[in-house]
């Protein structure tokens, strides 16, 4: 490891290699993988280390089961945690996760505490709460990955409907992650016109519906497991915006402290990236009909925070 800046990602499954492999593909810095699973974060680092000659990367990458190698880290990317399994309660993987994600948080604090924290283990809302808690750094540093994956997926779909290229379509959602996720198609644009002049009410809402269940056609797709490719992509838009200390405005979990009427909780609204993590709440108005969907995602986000006693 050398003056470049440390990532560390806990979890070398399937996010946590893609997010390891599109950083050091940006050359973002080194990477420090971590697993639980003896051989898996050292089987993958090597691997990715083995394209680098290939792709043009000199980032270096270590895989380890422990987390000795991860002190000093600037940022720490966490995806450890169990995918829902046939049998599994949403609540038991709350739990299950929460165990996870509270132990890997000590670990990682411990040796780096002055690192961003970006948690991306579901269910996301709930597991950044508590990583902050347990975590205690200023919140600005503890930032949940999500809304960059819901409006990457919205944008897709927009892109697709109206044939345009992905880069003209920009897309603004707020709320929890998942089926209560609130879009905005009128802050939704194609090369700046918004997208409520250019596609009907009823088309808008069918892509906003395919939106909010991104996931889960992904899959019923996949049989075993969950996305990864953009799950992954969307993080690393994180890290590079913080560690290039870009300003970028990305819709991000954040602690609300009275923003948007919220009080105490992380959800999902755009911030400011740069490299002292989250460095402005946007705000914007929000119609009545906007504010009562948002109201509600955040509703069913306080109803799992408060589960886990925090
Ligand atoms: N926020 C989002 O938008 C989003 C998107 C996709 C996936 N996810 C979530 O990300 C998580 C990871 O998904 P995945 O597809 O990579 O799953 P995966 O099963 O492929 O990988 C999870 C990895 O975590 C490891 N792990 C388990 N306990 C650990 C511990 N205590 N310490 C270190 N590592 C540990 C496992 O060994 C496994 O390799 C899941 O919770 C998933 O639901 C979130």
């Amino acid at each position: 490891m050398g003056a470049r800046p440390k990532i560390t990602v806990v979890g070398a499954g399937n996010v946590g290699a893609s997010v390891a492999q599109y950083t050091v593909e940006k050359e973002l810095g080194d990477v420090v993988l971590v697993d639980v699973v003896e051989g898996i974060p050292q089987g993958k680092a090597l691997d990715l280390a083995q394209a680098g000659p290939v792709h043009g990367y000199d980032s270096h990458l270590v895989g380890t089961n422990g987390y000795d190698e991860t002190a000093g880290s600037d940022l720490v990317v966490i995806t450890a945690g169990l995918a829902r399994k046939p049998g599994m309660t949403r609540d038991d993987l709350l739990f299950k996760n929460a165990e996870i994600v509270g132990g890997v948080v000590e670990q990682v604090v411990s040796r780096s505490p002055d690192a961003i924290l970006i948690l991306v283990t579901n269910p996301l809302d709930a597991m950044v709460q508590l990583a902050w808690k347990k975590s205690k750094l200023p919140a600005k540093r503890v930032i949940g990955m999500a809304g960059v994956l819901d409006s990457s997926r919205f944008r897709t779909f927009i892109a697709q409907e109206l044939k345009v290229s992905v880069e003209n379509v920009t897309a603004f959602v707020l709320g929890g992650h998942g089926d209560t996720m609130v879009p905005l198609p009128r802050y939704s644009t194609v090369a700046g016109i918004p997208i409520t002049e250019l596609l009907s009410p009823e088309r808008i809402e069918a892509l906003v519906t395919r939106t909010a269940n991104g996931g889960a056609e992904i899959v019923s797709l996949l049989k075993a497991g969950s996305a990864y490719y953009a799950p992954a992509a969307s993080t690393v838009e994180m890290v590079e915006a913080i560690l290039k200390d870009k300003k970028k405005i990305l819709p991000c979990a954040t602690y609300l402290d009275g923003q948007y009427g919220v009080k105490g909780l992380y959800v999902g609204v755009p911030v400011k990236l740069g490299r002292s993590g989250v460095e402005e709440i946007i705000q914007s108005k929000l119609t009545p009909a906007e504010q009562a969907a948002f109201d509600k995602s955040v509703g069913a986000v306080r109803e799992l925070v408060e589960k886990l006693k925090l």
